[in-house]
């Protein structure tokens, strides 16, 4: 292997950097405008611009969806200029499509990028979805766990009360009982109304976003989107795919997946060290969302990679006009 075909998270991170940073733009002008398509669009578009220009040879692996209804970024796209090391790439422009075009909080631009082979090729099915944030023993709460089991081991770690808990959910009807079961264990619970990404980031930083565990069902690309960046933060996190049809199941024999229950643990679906990249859009508690300033216009992106644990937060600030 020559050094050029060597995957380089150090080299590579800062251009990972300036590709959320350009669909984050791209969007800004989008945000609020209720039109949810046109925002992804414009997230879309600048991102595989800015990851045309770099130098690797990469292949989308989690993107916006089969070739024949995704135009671009789609799973198995080729994308930069293909002169150097070939590396998976998860992404999604715009995490958050109903986020922005509402302006509320915590719409992303998010991207992840390993070596080849370093990511489950998750089909775009649901996942069941639960993490915790770092310093817990591996395997104190599984997916296999009622969620009052999940509640009182947690709480017995962190020598809490269920009630001192928070739990993130997305309020979505198929969630209802978790909630209700939730309720009787006393624990709180932040009820989201879209974005499991920056729901799972958030188990990584309690202190920061009052969060303790996440748990329920939302997008599988997300999951991996999600385990990517709990990889680079620390925190525990598994996630099972969900199969609603014959032609999920079919989804998920065409990404290679044979066992359907299988319960994946954070490395299982993040494999080899990566780097994560997510820009805000709107405003979050991760980072802040997209700003006017005069003529400038600022962005905040968080920049990680899972081999050093390292963590950026870059403020960049543009000419707007
Ligand atoms: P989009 O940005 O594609 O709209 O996804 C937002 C999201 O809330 C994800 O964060 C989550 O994983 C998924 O949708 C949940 O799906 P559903 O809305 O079908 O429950």
């Amino acid at each position: 292997m020559t050094t050029e075909t060597i995957f380089s998270d150090r080299m590579l991170s800062l251009a990972l950097a300036r590709v959320s940073e350009a669909a984050a733009i791209a969007s800004a002008r989008l945000v609020g405008g209720g039109d949810e398509k046109a925002a992804d669009q414009a997230a879309v578009d600048a991102m595989r611009t800015e990851l045309n220009k770099l130098d690797i040879a990469g292949v989308i692996v989690i993107g916006e969806g089969e070739r024949d209804e995704a135009p671009m970024l789609f799973i198995g796209e080729e994308v930069g200029t293909g002169s150097g090391p070939g590396v998976d790439i998860a992404l999604d422009p715009l995490e958050g499509t109903t986020l922005t075009a509402k302006d509320m909080p915590n719409a992303l631009t998010v991207i992840a990028m390993g070596p080849r082979g370093s990511m489950l090729h998750a089909p775009d099915v649901y996942m069941d979805k639960l993490a915790i944030g770092p310093g817990y023993p591996e395997g104190l709460v599984t997916l296999d766990m009622t969620p009052t089991e999940r509640i009182e081991k947690l709480a017995a770690a962190k020598g809490c009360d269920p009630s001192d808990l928070m739990l993130c959910v997305l309020e979505r009807p198929r969630h209802q009982e978790m909630i209700q079961e939730i309720r009787k264990t006393g624990a709180r619970i932040r009820l989201i109304t879209d974005g499991d990404v920056a729901g799972i980031m958030h188990c990584a930083e309690p202190e920061k976003t009052g969060i303790d565990m996440y748990m329920g069902s939302g997008g599988a690309p997300e999951g991996v989107l999600a385990a990517s960046a709990l990889k680079c933060m620390g925190g525990q996190m598994q996630g099972r795919l969900l199969f609603r049809n014959d032609d999920e199941r079919g989804r998920a024999a065409k990404a290679g997946i044979t066992d359907l229950d299988r319960i994946y643990t954070r490395d299982e679906l993040v494999t080899d060290d990566v780097i994560f990249a997510a820009t805000g859009v709107t405003d979050g508690s991760i980072v802040s969302g997209i700003r006017y300033d005069g003529d400038y216009l600022e962005t905040e992106t968080i920049l990680m990679r899972s081999k050093t644990g390292s963590v950026r937060r870059l403020f960049y600030r543009m000419k707007a006009k």
